[in-house]
């Protein structure tokens, strides 16, 4: 079995987005800071980018969930792998995520945020897919809503390989 890829988004479409979303939160955030949590390591590359475009004052910080394997399935298991280096209390978070699939790993994630005593949490996602959605969670801000097809790039891996592609594919098996 050979592994191909179609391009889905190209790289002029996300960047244009991403100004897009980083235009609306500079607004929406207006006269307040901004605590960008990134979900490592999908929405690494996104979140730098997004960054770029707000306007308001940012921080960052890190963390490490584990869904997935090494295939394409959710296993349905969260595993905190990296915590956050810094307490979120009295933060504007805003989760960068690179895919919201089933919701499993951003439901249990944004529960245990509010938890620490942040003044707000808000989801930030590059990409959606609501056909699969499992568990109901509030996306703030969406990239873009696809269909249900395995996409790799932009931070997005299959068997951690395509993360560095600058555009979104579709993962083809011929
Ligand atoms: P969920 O818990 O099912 O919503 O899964 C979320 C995580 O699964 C994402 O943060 C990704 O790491 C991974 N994932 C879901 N769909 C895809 C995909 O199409 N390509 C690559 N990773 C995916
Ligand atoms: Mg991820």
């Amino acid at each position: 079995m050979t592994e191909r890829i179609e391009v889905l988004l190209t790289e002029e479409d996300v960047d244009k987005r991403i100004r897009e979303i980083g235009e609306q939160i500079s607004r929406d955030y207006a006269d307040k800071q901004i605590h960008l949590v990134c979900v490592l390591k999908g929405g690494s590359f996104f979140m730098c980018e997004l960054a770029k475009r707000i306007t308001v004052p940012v921080s960052l910080d890190f963390m490490s969930v584990s869904s997935y394997g090494g295939d394409t399935k959710s296993s349905g298991v969260v595993k905190i792998v990296k915590d956050l280096d810094e307490s979120i209390e009295n933060k504007n978070v805003l989760v960068i995520e690179d895919i919201v699939d089933s919701g499993r790993t951003l439901s249990y994630l944004l529960e245990m945020l509010k938890s620490r005593g942040p003044a707000d949490v808000k989801l930030c996602t590059l990409l959606d897919k609501p056909e699969r959605r499992v568990v109901d969670v509030k996306v703030d801000y969406t990239g873009f809503q696809i269909p249900d097809e395995f996409v790799v790039g932009y931070g997005l891996d299959y068997d951690q390989k395509y993360r560095n592609l600058p555009y979104i594919g579709v993962v083809k098996f011929d």
